[in-house]
């Protein structure tokens, strides 16, 4: 018969696109994402869906009601489900053993605990979230010894490589897909059955079936091979900036080595998201339990380098306003982790205001998709300040780049959004205080014009001269 019914437990920033992506490519297949939270799932059945992604809103409208359903009744999704993605949250652990470093799975077995209680059929579970190696065990166990009469179960372990911001592209052109199953008879129909899903859309060639533990590890792999590319090139900025070479032509030229390879070789800021700093944590966690203390600890250089960079950028822009920031206005461009999403977890944006927001600062922050309501929580969090009134007096947040520049001594990119680079520099000057400073975290914009306009200028590595007119006039004015 084939799989006829997906129930999705999780509606997030990969429950929802991937199911999303499936039920357009699988007219015969009828999905349902469910999600114990209310506002998230009348969300996704609302005009405004719960997250921005370029694409999503076409393939939603399109599927919505028709084979794609978003709903709380999580009870007759599973019952009804052939197969169960398990998409929920898998964050690094807050508490107890393994506290910030091992993934918290408390998630992934509440939402197995659920399957156990609730299925009455025979089920394919699959693991989508990014679990430690061996998590399917783990879940097999308690699905296992939860059995009811006449239900088996099969675990496939099948990750998700999607990237925020271009979700729905890497969704429907994937690289490829990875099926993780048992290597029995059973586990091979439960991985062809997915396969099967799959090849709606993704050729037999790009879907790669291996055993259960290959498959965890290789997500957990795959995340620590691209940060460590950032941490790479991120730790030759600062040699860059220490010596005259530029970064970017360094990427350049290194990356022009098929063997390497150009992408991710930006440096900046520093990398953010939900899953790089939490995924290599984990991995690192993993190599110590299995008593590999060398393995993880070259891991954790990726995190520590990462840590590094995120410093030297804000410390730099202390360093450059004449060693202190103190009431001054400092303009905050972008607060995503990066550009084309309104998700702000583990953005490098909080860690710069919360350098200049200790230093005393006054910030004008502008993002154009992240809510003010999502900025104001990050940088009031706990781990950001013990005195959220303060900051909620000093933070202020705007509509426009313009608005946010007025004042201004100085306006930190932190994140890459196209529409920075569109901006009239000539207008932002106008209405800034001078010397006006400006700090490229993300390499984007047009220095020579800045220097020109009068700007001083800094970015990643690289050294930037003095603005123009500073020259011209002998001014001793540092950049
Ligand atoms: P998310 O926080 O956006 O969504 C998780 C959802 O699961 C939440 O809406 C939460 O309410 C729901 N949930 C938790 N427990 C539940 C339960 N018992 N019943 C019903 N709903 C429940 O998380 P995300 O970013 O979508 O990530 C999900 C997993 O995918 C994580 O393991 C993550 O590491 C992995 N992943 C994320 C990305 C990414 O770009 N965000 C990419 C690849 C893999
Ligand atoms: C990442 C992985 O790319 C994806 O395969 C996985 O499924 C989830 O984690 P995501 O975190 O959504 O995806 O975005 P990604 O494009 O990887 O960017 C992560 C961070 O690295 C961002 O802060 C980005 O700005 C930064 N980055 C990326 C760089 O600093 N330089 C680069 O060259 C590339």
């Amino acid at each position: 018969m084939g799989i006829q019914k997906i129930c999705c437990i999780g509606a997030g920033y990969v429950g929802g696109p991937t199911c999303s992506v499936i039920a357009l490519k699988c007219p015969n297949i009828c999905v349902t994402v469910v999600d114990r939270s209310q506002e998230r799932i009348a969300q996704w059945n609302s005009e405004k869906l719960p997250i921005y992604e370029p694409g999503l809103d076409d393939v939603v409208k399109k599927c919505r009601g028709v084979n794609l359903f978003f709903s709380t009744d999580i009870h007759t999704g599973i019952q009804e489900a052939d197969l169960i993605f398990i998409s929920v949250n898998t964050p690094t652990k807050v508490f107890g053993n393994g506290k910030g470093r091992a993934a918290d799975l408390k998630y992934v077995e509440g939402a197995a605990r659920m399957i156990a209680d609730i299925a009455n059929s025979n089920k394919i579970v699959v693991e989508k979230s990014t679990v430690p190696v061996r998590a399917a065990e783990s879940i097999l166990n308690i699905l296992r010894a939860n059995n009811k009469p006449g239900v088996s179960y099969q675990i496939l372990s099948n990750p998700e490589f999607l990237a925020e911001g271009t979700a729905i592209e890497d969704l429907l052109h994937a690289d490829r897909v990875l099926i993780g199953g048992e290597d029995t008879p059973e586990g091979q129909l439960a991985i062809e059955e997915l396969c099967k899903v799959y090849e709606h859309w993704i050729p037999r060639k790009n879907i790669l079936t291996t055993n259960t533990w290959s498959s965890e590890l290789s997500k957990l792999a795959a995340n620590a091979f691209l940060a460590q590319r950032i941490s790479s090139i991120n730790s030759l900025s600062a040699v860059c900036e220490a010596t005259g070479a530029d970064v970017s032509e360094v990427a350049r030229a290194v990356g022009l080595d098929s063997r390497i390879g150009s992408k991710f070789l930006q440096a900046s800021i520093g990398f953010g998201g939900s899953c790089f700093q939490k995924d290599i944590l984990n991995l690192v966690y993993i190599c110590e339990c299995l008593n590999l203390p060398e393995v993880a600890n070259y891991w954790q250089q990726v995190i520590d380098m990462n840590e590094y960079q995120k410093s030297r950028f804000s410390n730099k822009i202390v360093e450059s306003l004449f060693n202190t920031v103190s009431g001054k206005h400092i303009a905050i461009l972008g607060f995503a982790f990066k550009k084309n999403t309104g998700d702000t977890r583990e953005s490098p944006a909080i860690h710069v205001c919360k350098t200049l927001l200790i230093e005393g600062a006054i910030l004008h922050i502008y993002d154009p998709k992240v809510e003010h309501d999502q900025i104001m929580a990050d940088l009031t969090h706990p781990s950001v300040t013990e005195e959220p009134e303060v900051i909620r007096k000093t933070v202020h947040i705007y509509d426009n780049a313009y608005e946010a520049a007025k004042g201004a001594h100085a306006l930190v990119v932190c994140t890459e959004w196209d529409e920075f680079m569109a901006l009239d520099f000539h207008k932002i000057y106008q209405v800034m205080m001078k010397p006006a400073y400006i700090f490229d975290g993300r390499k984007i914009l047009n220095h020579d014009a800045l220097l020109k306009i009068g700007f001083h200028v800094q970015t990643i590595g690289k050294r930037i001269q003095r603005p123009i007119q500073a020259r011209l006039w002998g001014s001793r004015v540092q950049t």
